[in-house]
């Protein structure tokens, strides 16, 4: 029995996942208020433009230009529009109208994200975005509230799914980067400018979010380490199945002690990396995401499923209109974001991990001894060497100082052990700068292993 008023919904943008946000709720409207008791009313849909083509049919008579007017008569808001400006204006026009708030805009979260949840504790209002990160996977709320009792110690997420789908192709189909790139645009997974998904801008807003739920502190995305997939290559792919592995651009967030400053804190860092074949996530095909977690108690979890998509999207969309819809029913101020353990934030340089590098070397005797020597000199510890003669790639990222173009070459695999990343970057400058090494073609960090 329904004896709540009804609520009033506005809803701001109709693009991919706005206009499906709009036709489930109005299709499933009924079923959704069963659930929570309350009628859920869809009172407008603010677009920029009335006349735009969109990929299901909204009533036109719930079309509007004038967002204000919109926001101001409504218990629930969800925005849809992405971008900073003007979704941060209207979020805080929401807020303060006494609203509660929806959205899937990462980049405003992993930007204004205190200024944002800061408003929505002062006024008792609820911000939720369970579709900000991993599309229709579950994640905001199980990091929020399932493991709300636990200690999360580490994440490691395939949580860009245009990038996935591009790394996929090189190792399965054996595409370059620019044709998977270019297949990727064609199925509508990749933006018109990329950047954002190659580059690992998108990845690092996710990254910045998970990071600050998971450890409870607030983790900016200016201090989240970022490096894209534009440099990995069709050989790197190749050469990591052979030896075991599979390349994904993976989204870390960790606790960890710094080695050389004992502090303890937390890191959050973007990059492309080797994961064992035998790991979960290295079955991540396509667009997926995924998100692998360990946990104190829980021990380790996955989250998996599609990370984009306009009607997947809508579904974790509107698992927050239903829970918004509740708490007005229920009332009560609702979950506060938690940030009360605010540990240090530390840099890449603190990480720990181990490495695997990629070099051309003269084949000659003696080299062996001479990079083993390089690495042990910066206290690398070399875990498994594979040689294989005469493969000369002529190109990387670092050419050595004694190229000979006339002598054989042979191409080195270097597993190591676990090492800091300074000593590791110093290692790669040595090796760089030594005699023996015609290019240093690789260098990925190595996740998923102990
Ligand atoms: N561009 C993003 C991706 C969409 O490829 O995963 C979801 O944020």
């Amino acid at each position: 029995m329904i004896e709540y008023r009804n609520l009033r919904i506005a809803l701001l943008g109709a693009g991919a996942v706005g206009s499906q946000v709009a036709s489930l709720l109005l299709e499933h409207g009924d079923e959704l208020a069963g659930r929570v008791g309350a009628g859920l009313e869809l009172v407008g849909v603010a677009v920029r433009d009335l006349e735009a083509p969109r990929s299901t049919a909204i009533p036109q008579q719930l079309l509007t230009t004038d967002a204000h007017s919109l926001i101001l008569g409504a218990d629930i808001v969800i925005e849809l529009i992405g971008g900073i400006e003007p979704a941060r204006e209207y979020l805080l026009l929401a807020l303060n109208s006494g609203a509660d708030v929806i959205t899937a805009n990462k980049a405003l979260l992993a930007t204004h994200g205190p200024e944002l949840f800061e408003l929505a504790e002062q006024v008792g209002a609820q911000l939720y975005y369970e579709a900000a990160v991993g599309g229709a996977i579950p994640i905001i709320r199980p990091l929020r509230d399932s493991l709300a009792g636990d200690r999360v110690h580490r994440i490691l997420g395939i949580v860009n799914g245009t990038t996935n789908y591009i790394l996929d192709r090189m190792d399965l189909e054996g595409d370059s980067l620019e044709e998977a790139l270019a297949a990727a645009t064609e199925l509508g997974y990749a933006e018109a400018d990329p950047t954002s998904d190659i580059e690992g801008y998108d990845a690092a807003q996710k990254a910045a979010i998970l990071a600050s739920l998971a450890f409870h502190t607030t983790v900016p995305l200016e201090l989240v380490h970022r490096e894209g997939i534009a440099s990995i290559t069709h050989e790197q792919v190749v050469s990591a199945r052979k030896a075991g592995f599979v390349v994904k651009l993976l989204a870390v967030c960790e606790r960890l002690t710094d080695p050389a400053t004992g502090v303890e804190g937390v890191c959050a860092r973007v990059h492309p990396a080797l994961v064992p074949l035998t790991h979960p996530l290295a079955a991540v095909h396509g667009a997926n995401n995924a998100v692998f977690l360990e946990a104190e108690a829980a021990g380790s979890l996955m989250f998996y499923g599609a990370g984009a998509g306009g009607i997947q999207t809508a579904s974790a969309v509107l698992g927050d209109v239903v829970s918004a819809a509740r708490r007005h029913v229920i009332g009560g101020p609702g979950v506060a974001e938690s940030t009360h353990a605010d540990l240090p934030i530390l840099p890449i340089s603190s990480v720990v991990t181990r490495y695997q590098i990629t070099l051309t070397v003269s084949d000659r005797p003696g080299v062996l001894a001479q990079i083993a020597t390089l690495f042990s000199t910066h206290g690398v510890s070399v875990e498994a060497v594979t040689q294989s003669v005469g493969h000369d790639t002529g190109h990387g990222p670092s050419a050595g100082a004694g190229h000979h173009l006339s002598e054989p070459t042979a191409t080195l695999v270097i597993g190591t052990h676990q090492a800091t990343e300074g000593a590791l970057a110093d290692t790669v400058a040595a090796l760089g700068a030594s005699d023996v090494v015609t290019a240093v073609t690789s260098v990925l960090r190595v996740e998923g292993t102990e």
